[in-house]
């Protein structure tokens, strides 16, 4: 039995894509290294979240999930997993009958971490729901934090996709208020044309991948390059902050392409089957970097832990690159298929409209 009208929350948080990779994690969700990633434009996962007070006090959590409109009892027991883990921090959670409703405007297994743009959107939802139910308003530097601390619980690389723009996660030294526990936005100024960065995202197989995150994260602790790894991903993390405050746009592509190769040399290297590139991932790599060269660019490739290959390039280079991805690339994707996005400027609140 329920009483109380209920309450219905609901925000779209984007996906993004990461230049320095968080490969390996400490703890509860904590990053062996720290990274950086680019906030996406339209790629995102929308989630509303309704609550209504349950009658009778239960300790269980009861909660369900939709997604694209069916139950979906594997994002239905991820969830549980997190509140249930999250009862300490948001004790009235029990308290409510939780129904989620969640749908990406991109399509599944494309290569784009659903993880990061549905965690980050259910963990808004959350910290709205806790700021409703205890009469309490945040600043909305105090309520991203929370925002961002609750969607790395869920999954890390969700951290980073409740801020717009470059966000950064996990301490460095050369990164003011960086911290393991939530993301930082980076601040660009205003003439870096890392404001204007896009990403064609080339869908080489739609296949789900048969390594999941977490068991990637899991092989690095006894990886025989571990602490290497850790070691260059925090240095790598230090050059390329440096090298976006320098406008020192090669240096940003050379690290990025060493960060991508770099996560699929410790997937080769594992304990485990890691060859996830595809043959298609190699010509297309072979093909940037010839036009590159022939044109004289610095749009570069990352990729994560998938055979699909990001195409990182600047707006002012769109009238060369699109006939290029067109002629050339298209070639090598499943169908055909490639996604046109961009920079963006982080999670939008749809409801309760207000200004969170
Ligand atoms: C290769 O954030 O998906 O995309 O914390 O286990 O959910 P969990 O892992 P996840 O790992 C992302 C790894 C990566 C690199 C990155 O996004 O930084």
């Amino acid at each position: 039995m329920i009483s109380e009208e209920s309450t219905k929350i609901g925000w779209s948080a984007p996906s993004n894509i990461a230049l320095i990779k968080y490969w390996g994690k400490r703890a509860h969700q904590l990053p062996e290294n720290g990274s950086l990633s680019i906030t996406l434009d339209k790629s995102a996962t929308t989630t509303f979240l309704t609550f209504q007070k349950k009658d009778e006090k239960v300790e269980k959590i009861s909660l369900n999930y939709y997604f694209q409109g069916e139950r979906h009892p594997k994002f239905e027991t991820k969830t549980a997993r997190l509140l249930h883990y999250l009862r300490s921090e948001m004790p009235f959670l029990p308290d409510y009958e939780l129904v989620f409703h969640s749908e990406n405007n991109f399509p599944h297994s494309t290569g784009i971490a659903s993880s990061a743009s549905s965690m980050a959107a259910l963990a808004l939802c959350l910290v709205s729901m806790e700021e409703i139910i205890n009469h309490q308003k945040r600043s909305k530097d105090d309520f991203f934090r929370r925002a961002s601390t609750i969607a790395r619980l869920g999954s890390g690389s969700a951290s980073r996709s409740v801020f717009g723009g470059i966000v950064t996660w996990g301490c460095n030294e050369s990164i003011a208020a960086s911290s393991d526990e939530y993301a930082t936005p980076f601040q660009l100024h205003n003439g870096s044309r890392l404001n204007h960065i896009r990403d064609i995202i080339l869908i080489v197989s739609t296949k789900v991948k048969n390594l999941s995150s977490s068991s990637g994260h899991a092989l690095m602790n006894v990886h025989p390059y571990r602490e290497g790894r850790i070691k260059q991903a925090n240095t790598n993390l230090e050059k390329i902050s440096n090298a976006i405050r320098n406008d020192d746009y090669l240096r940003i592509m050379e690290i990025s392409e060493n960060e991508a190769l770099s996560l699929h040399a410790l997937l080769f290297t594992s304990a485990s089957d890691g060859l996830l590139l595809k043959p298609e991932t190699l010509h297309i790599i072979e093909e940037i970097k010839q036009f590159r060269e022939s044109n004289g660019l610095d749009l570069f490739f990352t990729i994560d832990a998938g055979p699909n290959v990001h195409l990182i390039y600047y707006d002012d280079q769109r009238e060369i690159v699109l006939p290029f991805v067109q002629q050339r690339l298209s070639r090598y994707c499943e169908n055909g298929q490639w996604i046109d996005d961009k920079i963006g400027t982080g999670p939008l609140l749809l409801t309760p409209e207000t200004d969170s």
